[in-house]
């Protein structure tokens, strides 16, 4: 039976035998292997007593797969409570050093790490994200679990545009060279797989909202797909989002379950990835040492995530957002790039000088101006602000994107026809306030923008294991 690394090192127990299998991350003076098999950041020290067989010494190179049979001892070196001394060492892998990029010596960047992102899992910041990844995901289960919410699956393939943005990749069976067309000479969808034009979903939430007029509280979590071309260090063409749907909330309740979530997910990884967030706040620390002063984070990564969960999130409606900003020294000295005035669209700078410079803390923007947000928004009594809600994160700008939704039919299509939606087409998501309509209220958080807030990563590439983005699907 193979012991995980994890389980020797955070154990006391001394002078038990064991089998470890991993992969080599360094060989020194042809005696100690730092071997690591993934299970935790760090590696276990084996010790080489026995250099006869020169062979076998040649073939422990880094990035072997080894299995090794040894025993547990008190370390004799520094650096490490406890070692293995080997009795039996089997190499399962080789690893030619003239080939394999990932020396122990070099220090690949993150740019190329991402040309090899088939390699770079092997790499301590790779394990450490992912670790933090899957508790990410694994804590979004639990809390909305222990909540009594019903996890939901939505289709991927949909023929509808949920945030009306356009934004779609089509999915078609139809030969492109030669595509049916009907008399006026436009495609003739009907003949396409689905009889129809459909798409990759841009987001789960509509049929969210249906559920949840029946089963009450219910959450989506899976891939989402957007083809904007932004080439930005926040975007990706496919990533994942969680939309929690409830019936009977308002913005409030909206608003207050955000913040229990975002806390409860934050605090899930601070009690059980402390390893893998130790070893990322360093490489934070080294990596802002390169930067101007001034542009340094003021907290260390922990010291933000306890923030974040200790501290209660600002809220302030669009139009106090845009009076702070008309009020702000950067628009007063003309720093900002893009005008301030209400009716804007918050530009990623506007958000980051609220959430970093003026409250230093996550800012809940709500009742932004109902021009440039979706159809399915509660219009206010004021006839220009819808109920929407966007958290802003510190480092991150938009995190999440929720609103109360309109629940009154009138209303709804009134809203739907100004924007040009078809109503008869959206006949099954009108039903939903034709039957027994309720106010209900959701919000959809980006799945890779928390992990990059939790783990202080910089680009959104690196925190999803295989990227897509514009001109980029290898691997
Ligand atoms: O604000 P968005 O567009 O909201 C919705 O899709 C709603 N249907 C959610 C809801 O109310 N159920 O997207 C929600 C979040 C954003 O705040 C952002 O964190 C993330 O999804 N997001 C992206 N993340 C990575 N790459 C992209 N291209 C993203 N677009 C949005
Ligand atoms: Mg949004």
């Amino acid at each position: 039976m193979r012991t995980k690394i994890k389980d020797i090192l955070l154990s006391d127990k001394l002078d038990y035998e064991v089998v470890v299998k991993g992969w080599v991350r360094s060989f020194r003076n042809n005696q100690f292997i730092a071997l690591n098999d993934g299970s935790i950041i760090d590696n276990v020290q084996v010790v080489i007593n026995d250099n006869s067989d020169e062979a076998l010494l040649k073939n422990i190179q880094t990035g072997a797969a080894l299995s090794i049979e040894g025993k547990v001892i008190a370390s004799q070196g520094k650096g490490q409570k406890v070692e293995i001394v080997a009795t039996k060492v089997d190499i399962l892998g080789g690893c030619d050093p003239e080939q394999f990029p990932l020396q122990a010596k070099n220090r690949p960047s993150l740019e190329y790490l991402r040309e090899i992102a088939h390699l770079r899992f092997r790499t301590n910041v790779f394990g450490a994200v992912f670790r933090v990844r899957n508790s990410i995901a694994f804590s979004i289960h639990k809390f909305f679990n222990e909540k009594g919410f019903v996890y939901l699956h939505t289709p991927i393939v949909t023929a509808s545009d949920a945030e009306g943005a356009g934004e779609m990749f089509r999915v078609t069976t139809l030969p492109f060279d030669n595509p049916p067309r009907k008399e006026d000479g436009t495609i003739d969808f009907s003949e396409d797989f689905f009889g129809k034009s459909t798409n990759l979903t841009v987001s789960g939430q509509l049929e969210a909202e249906l559920a949840a007029m029946a089963l009450g509280e219910v959450y989506t979590f899976g891939p989402t797909f957007r083809a904007e071309n932004s080439n930005t260090a926040r975007h990706l063409a496919e990533f994942w989002m969680v939309e929690p749907e409830v019936a009977f909330n308002d913005l409030q309740d909206n608003m207050n379950l955000a913040e229990e979530f975002m806390q409860y997910v934050i605090k899930y990884v601070l009690d059980n990835n402390k390893e893998d967030l130790a070893f990322l706040q360093e490489r934070l620390i080294n990596e802002e040492k390169q930067k101007p002063a001034n542009e340094r984070s003021e907290m260390t990564l922990l010291e933000k995530l306890n923030f974040v969960v200790e501290n209660k999130f600002e809220r302030i409606t669009y139009t106090e957002a845009i009076d702070i900003l008309l009020q702000s020294k950067p628009y007063q000295k003309k720093q900002f790039k893009y005008e301030v005035s209400w009716g804007i669209d918050l530009q990623s700078e506007h958000e980051r000088f609220l959430v970093e410079k003026h409250f230093k803390k996550p800012v809940i923007v709500t009742d932004y101006p109902k021009d440039i947000k979706a159809f399915y928004m509660r219009l206010n009594d004021d006839g220009k602000t819808v109920a929407a809600m966007d958290i802003l994160a510190p480092g991150i700008g938009e995190i999440v994107g929720g609103s109360q939704r309109e629940e009154r039919l009138e209303v709804l299509e009134s809203r739907m026809n100004d924007m040009h939606i078809p109503l008869e087409e959206m006949y099954w998501y009108l039903d939903s306030r034709r039957f027994g309509t309720a106010p209900h209220a959701g919000f959809g958080l980006g799945f890779e923008r928390m992990v990059l807030f939790i783990t202080g990563m910089t680009n959104i590439r690196d925190v999803i294991p295989f990227p897509r983005t514009p001109g980029n699907a290898a691997f």
